[in-house]
């Protein structure tokens, strides 16, 4: 349908499952999604799983993300995760910008940016969350909230960043409510997004930059995304977490 952008389907495991239940729900996983060559799709379990999952996860065509990263090299960070740290465990990919991060963790767009350039140049790539909340939606600032966060967020990216980046849009009324966007008010913002991003990373790269959607995304509403020209895949919380769900929407 002319669409030249690989599709991407990436898993959020959020706050769920302990290092046998991870293992367990690739190993479930591989054999459901095994042969797919024309959708990348991706799992991001908590920190304490990551390498027991990248070692499950060997030969398969799933790759591995985490769901956050600190942006220093090192030091005395109580808590936190380096990129370094990430790569060591696997990952090629990292979630930032998360909207439970920036809500209860305090995360701002200049974090993100942070995050996110520590994570190019280690040569991880970044999927960078944005999405306004249902205060904001309603009192109409939609446009001007997505447009200042991937502002902010990509301040400073070459066009060759722009190549190694996957954003997520994920309405903050849509996440965890069984309340998904539409497809089509879904596919509006985003190619306003897409048109934000060519003035920060060119036009030309802008087109080839694949974007998310996310909230509330299960097997039955999937394909009201994917059919929808500038969405390229889907960033999925609570129905990553059962293997037969997840591959339901991967082979959509
Ligand atoms: P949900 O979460 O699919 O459970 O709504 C999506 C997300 O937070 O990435």
């Amino acid at each position: 349908m002319g669409k030249t952008r690989r599709r991407i389907i990436a898993g959020n495991w959020k706050m769920y499952k302990t290092i046998p239940e991870a293992v367990d729900l690739v190993n479930k996983l591989k054999p459901l999604v095994a042969g797919m060559a024309d959708v990348e799709v991706v799992v991001c379990p908590p920190f304490t799983a990551l390498s027991a999952v990248r070692d499950a996860l060997q030969g398969s065509n799933i790759g591995l993300g985490a769901q956050d990263v600190f942006w220093e090299a090192e030091g005395a960070y109580t808590g936190e995760v380096a990129v370094g740290m990430l790569k060591d465990a696997g990952c090629t990919y990292c979630i930032v910008g998360h909207s439970e991060r920036r809500k209860y963790f305090g995360e701002t767009d200049e974090m993100v940016n942070k995050k996110a350039r520590a994570l190019l140049d280690a040569g991880i790539k970044p999927i960078i969350c944005i999405g306004e909340t249902l205060e904001e939606r309603e009192a109409g600032k939609t446009e001007e909230v997505v447009t200042s966060q991937v502002k902010g967020g990509l301040a400073g990216f070459s066009p060759a960043d722009g190549e190694r980046i996957v954003i997520a849009y994920e309405p903050v009324w849509a996440i965890g409510t069984g309340h998904s966007a539409t497809g089509g008010e879904a596919n509006r913002v985003i190619r306003l997004i897409r048109d934000t991003l060519a003035g920060v990373v060119s036009k030309p790269v802008a087109e080839g930059i694949r974007i998310q959607y996310g909230g509330s995304v299960k097997p039955e509403n999937i394909a009201e995304f994917l059919e929808q020209p500038e969405i390229d895949g889907a960033l999925v919380g609570g129905a990553s977490l059962k293997a037969d769900s997840f591959a339901r929407i991967v082979k959509a």
